[in-house]
């Protein structure tokens, strides 16, 4: 069922059963109207979307790069602005850098070679390390797009973030408050603005309270869970660290492994508190106290932001989102 069928059997023009399916403003009565919808609905009528999208050159299509597809945090993201954009009738490719740069510049050049209409990207790891060459090619895009989550602080483009030096302080003056006083850190990869920011709001709580920080108490990991579980064994052999901050959940949780194959219980024997509030902690019966950055608002922020900016081509927004504390099961009083 074409719409030309349509209008032959309801006795008026293609332009009119198109104004209707459309929901456009039309004159026609209501009974017509009535009876346009009737036929396409009997008839099962889908609109050719190929022809509607070719004579409005776009695509009705979006691109989304998110970095580690195996991260909840990023599959939540990108469920959010699916279900979003869908409301909207479009199409989301969703593909995963994995963290690579040179993946993350051919899944760019790909998506904008298929003619997606815009795009959300969260930026992988290293393109933090090659920061010029990603700001060309983002500078050059003639595609409207949004950084989501992660963001390169001097570029002017759309960008949605959460606030991550206040979520670090957050978790930092949270342990301060119950007595902890020698309280570790365990980072993002350094060059990570956003999760490095969580370790400066660790900084700033420890200084607002003049206590010491020894260098010892902080190491470097990558965000992920063998990560956490590997570079904890050097802060849980640290008789004095009472407490441990991670920069995300997943290395969190494998702090968590780690304490019990070294027999450390927590909270009892030392405090730990994690970031994101990924939904499957709660699954595990010792929950894990940590700093929630809602992926939903995340995403349809981002969306709402990209979709302005696309039918507005304005000035472009930039979003700060504040995180949440969430108290559960892995802290103690000191
Ligand atoms: O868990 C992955 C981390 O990287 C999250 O904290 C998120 O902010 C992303 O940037």
């Amino acid at each position: 069922m074409k719409l030309k069928d349509i209008a032959k059997l309801a006795s008026v023009s293609e332009t009119a059963v198109s104004l209707v399916l459309n929901d456009k403003p039309t004159r026609i009565s209501q009974e017509k109207q009535a009876e346009i919808r009737r036929i396409a609905k009997e008839n099962n009528y889908r609109p050719n979307l190929a022809a509607k999208n070719l004579a409005s050159k776009t695509t009705g299509t979006i691109g989304l790069i998110i970095p580690d597809l195996e991260n909840p945090f990023f599959s939540g993201l990108a469920k959010s602005v699916e279900d979003e954009l869908r409301k909207h009738n479009y199409l989301t490719f969703i593909v995963n850098s994995d963290d690579s740069h040179s993946n993350e510049k051919e899944l760019l050049q790909l998506l904008v070679n298929s003619g997606v209409d815009g795009m959300l990207m969260t930026l992988s790891n290293e393109s933090f390390l090659h920061k010029e060459e990603m700001v060309s090619l983002l500078k050059g895009l003639n595609t409207p797009y949004i950084l989501v989550d992660r963001t390169y602080p001097n570029l002017k483009c759309n960008k949605v973030y959460y606030n991550n030096r206040l979520g670090g302080y957050l978790a930092t003056k949270y342990l301060i408050d119950l007595g902890h006083k020698n309280i570790g850190f365990i980072k993002s990869p350094e060059q990570i603005f956003n999760g490095n920011n969580r370790y400066l709001g660790y900084l700033d709580a420890m200084r607002e309270a003049e206590y010491s920080i020894d260098e010892q108490w902080s190491v470097e990991s990558d965000f992920k869970y063998d990560g956490g579980y590997l570079s904890s064994e050097v802060l849980l052999e640290q008789a004095d660290i009472t407490a441990i901050v991670c920069a995300n959940d997943l290395m969190a949780f494998g702090v968590m492994k780690k304490a019990r194959e070294m027999r450390i219980k927590i909270p009892e024997d030392i405090s730990l508190i994690g970031y994101d509030n990924l939904s499957f902690g709660e699954i595990m019966d010792t929950q894990l106290t940590t700093v929630k950055q809602d992926m939903k608002a995340l995403g349809v922020e981002a969306v709402r932001i990209l979709l302005s900016d696309m039918s507005s081509k304005g000035d472009k927004i930039q979003s700060e989102l504040e995180p949440e504390l969430l108290v559960k099961d892995t802290v103690r009083n000191l």
